[in-house]
């Protein structure tokens, strides 16, 4: 899931956190959300299509995670259930809620930014419940019931990683407020969605969209193509970011903790530095390497 600048936004002005946002409404019926945005999800309308669908992209991202994806997905992947047909989302909460607390929730598509946020902050992950037409099957351009599922929910089985995606969802609520939700954003797609993590076996992936991606799994670990900087929390909040392609900067953590400590801080004065040091410096475009910076080789 990431946020989005919805048809009704609660919070104007915010740089949307999309795969590839645009002038046209997000996909999915918003009639049937509550004013939280969530709705219930309408398990009995997916047809044997769908339920097709969903396996199929399970069983090709299953079979390419060993060596590429982070120990800690691995293991609680199966939490999803048997992949055969799209998981009731009540069933994973029941699992989730005994493991770290939290719960996923059903909405109809991409939500605004503050919705999300305030989601978030309470434990609750929301999932888009539509899933992508068979012609969409190796590309979707907004967030589907597989990227969501499959990408984001095996990681908040983990404890420290759970407590990572809260504070990101109470530090959103207070960047909306600091109108820094731009910088805030960055954060996000480095870590929740493109991240990298440095394991005594090598580079793995822990970023939803990268996990849920049939071909970027590979070539994030692996491909000589990118830069892997090591996380630095002002210099990533520098960065910007593409949308269209495969990422061409990944920002590698030592584990979930530092990412945790990292962003434990207010950010207040941090916002304030990094603005700083984007008016001085200039930002950092997707790619390119700072002198003096830690890179990870594939
Ligand atoms: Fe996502």
């Amino acid at each position: 899931m990431n946020p989005a600048v919805a048809h009704s936004a609660v919070n104007q002005g915010v740089a949307p956190v999309t795969y590839g946002s645009g002038d046209r409404p997000p996909r999915g019926n918003y009639a049937r959300a509550g004013a939280d945005y969530t709705c219930a999800q309408d398990w009995n309308a997916y047809t044997e299509a769908d339920h097709d669908t969903f396996r199929r992209l399970h069983a090709r991202q299953l079979q390419q995670l060993p060596g590429l994806a982070c120990d800690e997905f691995i293991a609680a992947v199966q939490q999803l259930g048997a992949p055969g047909r799209i998981p009731r989302f009540d069933d994973i909460s029941e699992r989730l809620l005994k493991a770290t607390g939290w719960q996923i929730v059903c909405v109809p598509g991409l939500i605004p930014e503050e919705a999300f946020f305030a989601l978030l902050a309470a434990r609750k992950f929301p999932v888009t419940d539509w899933i992508r037409q068979p012609e969409e099957f190796d590309y979707v351009v907004e967030p589907d019931v597989f990227h969501d599922l499959f990408g984001h929910v095996p990681l908040l089985f983990d404890a420290t990683f759970a407590d990572y995606m809260q504070a990101y969802g109470a530090g959103g609520l207070k960047a909306s407020r600091l109108d820094a939700c731009e910088l805030l954003a960055r954060l996000y797609w480095y870590t929740v969605e493109f991240g990298l993590i440095a394991t005594k076996q090598g580079l793995r992936a822990y970023g939803a969209g990268i996990l849920s991606s049939a071909g970027e799994l590979r070539h994030s670990v692996t491909s000589p193509e990118p830069r892997r900087v090591a996380f630095d929390l002002q210099r990533l909040m520098r960065s910007r970011y593409r949308i269209d392609t495969f990422q061409s900067t990944y920002f590698v953590v030592d584990s979930f903790r530092q990412l945790f400590e990292a962003t434990a801080p207010d950010f207040t004065p941090i916002y304030a530095r990094v603005r700083e040091t984007i008016a001085r410096e200039g930002e950092v475009e997707a790619g390119v390497v700072l002198p003096g910076e830690r890179q990870f080789s594939a």
